[in-house]
């Protein structure tokens, strides 16, 4: 295989200036060309495709977002799309892609091997809901975003004794909200895959001021249902709390911002595990990371079932509560 092509498709996340860097180098180090395609599947099927060398890719290890910019396609959901891009992929020499995103383009990704394209996803966003992988490229660092955001709240919860609610990112997948939610120390936390009633939400507010806690701090992941806009207004008509409530939505702060070192060293290995994938033939393959290692797993199957929440972080979430 002489000549790849690498493009970032979907949300975007600190990790993938990192990962693209790291195809590049890899590729190049394997004697390939390798060619940027610029706004992920939409940019592919316009042709927005030059060649990158080693400098393309210098002093951007510590910089947030993609440098091939990205892009949600619709019409790559459709044969029409994926057809158009392959035939711009040929027309560009193009024998091998990587692909670096999340759910909705590793499920492109997969569609492009079935049609008998050799493809090579890596697992990148922010939510953390891909299975056949730990972790994708991004979440640590939102999750250290999260928590410096918590940390900042609590201070002035504290100072004027109110119950927060913390609205994280993951529009299906409660990951970010949890693990930040153990880390800052929160008194609940809202997740999408867990019910959890306005009854035992008001209990533990006023359970906290009872317990003469100085704040109450509830991190709720977006996904989370009726959500925190519909839960704070709920509260509000609820006098006896203790506490006065206040919302925060932490929104696109969590998708930005330089990768941290476990997601530029995370991002580095599957970036160049993906070239090497592709050039030992092992296509239609999502790189990963489990049990310390780089693991291959089909992309029909890791597309195929979102990651669950594990129920012993749950428990150690509600244990830590107190
Ligand atoms: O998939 C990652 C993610 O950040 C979700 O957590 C969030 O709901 C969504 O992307 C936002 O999508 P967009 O960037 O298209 O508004």
């Amino acid at each position: 295989m002489k000549r790849i092509g690498v493009l970032t498709s979907g949300g975007d996340n600190p990790g993938l200036n990192p990962c693209i860097r790291a195809v590049v180098r890899d590729g190049i180090a394997l004697g390939m060309n390798v060619m940027g395609i610029r706004r992920g599947y939409a940019g592919l099927i316009d042709g927005e495709i030059s060649e990158m060398d080693a400098r393309s890719v210098g002093g951007i290890i510590n910089h947030g977002g993609t440098i091939l910019g990205t892009a949600r396609c619709p019409e790559f959901f459709e044969r029409s799309g994926r057809t158009e891009a392959i035939r711009t992929l040929n027309r560009f020499g193009i024998e091998g892609l990587v692909v670096i995103g999340g759910n909705g383009s590793l499920t492109g990704a997969s569609h492009l091997h079935e049609m008998g394209f050799p493809v090579v996803g890596v697992p990148g966003t922010i939510d953390n809901d891909i299975s056949g992988t730990n972790i994708s490229i991004g979440v640590d660092t939102a999750l250290n975003t999260i928590l410096d955001a918590i940390d900042k709240i609590k201070d002035t919860a504290t100072s004027h004794n109110r119950a927060f609610l913390i609205e994280t990112m993951g529009r299906h997948c409660g990951y970010l909200a949890l693990k930040s939610g153990i880390a800052g120390g929160a008194e609940l936390v809202l997740i999408p895959e867990i019910e959890t009633t306005f009854d035992e939400i008001a209990h533990t507010i006023e359970t906290a001021y009872i317990k003469g806690k100085p704040h109450c701090i509830i991190v709720v992941a977006e996904g989370w249902k009726p959500g925190m806009e519909a839960l704070a207004q709920q509260l509000a008509e609820h006098k006896d709390l203790g506490f006065s409530v206040r919302i925060t939505r932490l929104g696109y702060v969590q998708r930005g911002g330089a990768a941290s070192a476990f997601d530029r060293v995370l991002a580095t290995r599957l970036g160049a595990a993906a070239v090497e994938a592709l050039a030992g033939g092992d296509y239609g393959q999502m790189v990963g990371w489990a049990r310390d290692e780089i693991v291959l797993t089909p992309l029909k199957d890791a597309i195929a079932f979102e990651k669950e929440i594990s129920p012993d972080l749950w428990r150690l979430a509600r244990v830590m509560e107190q």
